[in-house]
């Protein structure tokens, strides 16, 4: 039957633990191959690099039968709704489907009426849970626990689903869980800090993109100033204690919300955060197809 993984906050803290210890073994070069065989499409209807790529490698590594799926060549084209296209698939007996799509919550309209698991590639600005796996795979690499770690999440908050399923799962695992940056961009409820207090006080910084796809107002700042004002530079970055790391969900704008120079720098994590992107993946798809 399988389960679904749409949300980290449907899981106690014993089962996200559980997913992260299975990928930390993969991490260490633990093998499965349980699953092979087994048939699993990807639909994507949002651009994607790192999570349907890693996706893809995970499935690849686990041995299952991976079935591409392009919406600019489907019969969404031809007027076919979304719901109709999630059943279609389910209808043709696949094992487990992972999807990402524009609107939060998008699977409250079929949840119920499906046969295949699902995993959670994105919702809107609402949910992104294995990025958060990720991020949380990545900060127990660097300090071997999370509770105690505080973390400042610093940019276009309010569109993030990077920043609104960090904030509430880490809050779980008893991290203090900031964020900062342009006013109209941070929500009253997720611990608003000033930029510098922040980089001066967190272990973790995490900068975010801007988001202006999802925007429906104009952002009045250029990069320019957005780099000056919230961007990590050079400079800014000495202010940072003596073991905190950078991260970053990605895709990145060099020189927007981070220089250039301190994406590959020894403090940023964020080629290691897409490096733990297979691991942690290949942890979900075994806990969706696995038996409890
Ligand atoms: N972090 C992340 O979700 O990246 P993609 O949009 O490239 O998948």
């Amino acid at each position: 039957m399988g389960k679904n993984l749409l949300r980290l906050k449907d899981l106690p803290l014993a089962g996200i633990e559980g997913i992260l210890d299975q990928a930390q073994r993969f991490c260490d070069g633990e093998k499965c191959q349980e699953f092979a065989g087994k048939i699993v499409c990807n639909l994507f209807f949002e651009p994607s690099t790192r999570t349907l790529y890693s996706f893809q490698v995970a499935q690849q590594n686990l041995g299952l039968k991976v079935i591409s799926f392009n919406p600019e060549s489907s019969s969404l084209q031809k007027a076919e709704s979304f719901y109709d296209t999630v059943k279609t698939f389910d209808s043709f007996g696949i094992d487990l489907l992972v999807i990402r799509h524009r609107r939060n919550e998008y699977y409250n309209e079929f949840i119920s009426k499906l046969g295949t698991p699902v995993l959670n590639g994105g919702d809107g600005t609402g949910q992104h849970p294995t990025q958060s796996l990720v991020d949380m795979l990545t900060i127990r690499q660097e300090f071997g626990h999370l509770d105690g770690l505080s973390i400042a999440i610093i940019g276009d908050v309010a569109h993030s689903r990077v920043a609104h399923t960090n904030f509430e799962v880490m809050e779980r695992f008893g991290m203090r869980v900031y964020t900062s940056g342009p006013p109209e961009y941070v929500e009253k409820g997720m611990n608003p800090i000033p930029f510098k207090q922040a980089l001066t006080e967190c272990d973790v910084i995490m900068a975010l993109r801007i988001q202006r796809e999802r925007h429906e107002t104009n952002f009045s700042m250029s990069a320019e100033e957005y780099h000056r004002t919230y961007g990590l530079t050079a400079q800014n970055v000495t202010l940072m204690k003596k073991n905190a790391i950078i991260m970053h969900p990605a895709p990145v704008n060099r020189n927007v919300e981070i220089a250039d120079e301190l994406v590959e720098s020894p403090r940023s994590r964020i080629f290691k955060q897409m490096q733990n992107g297979v691991f942690v993946r290949m942890a979900v798809i075994k806990y969706a197809l696995g038996e409890d």
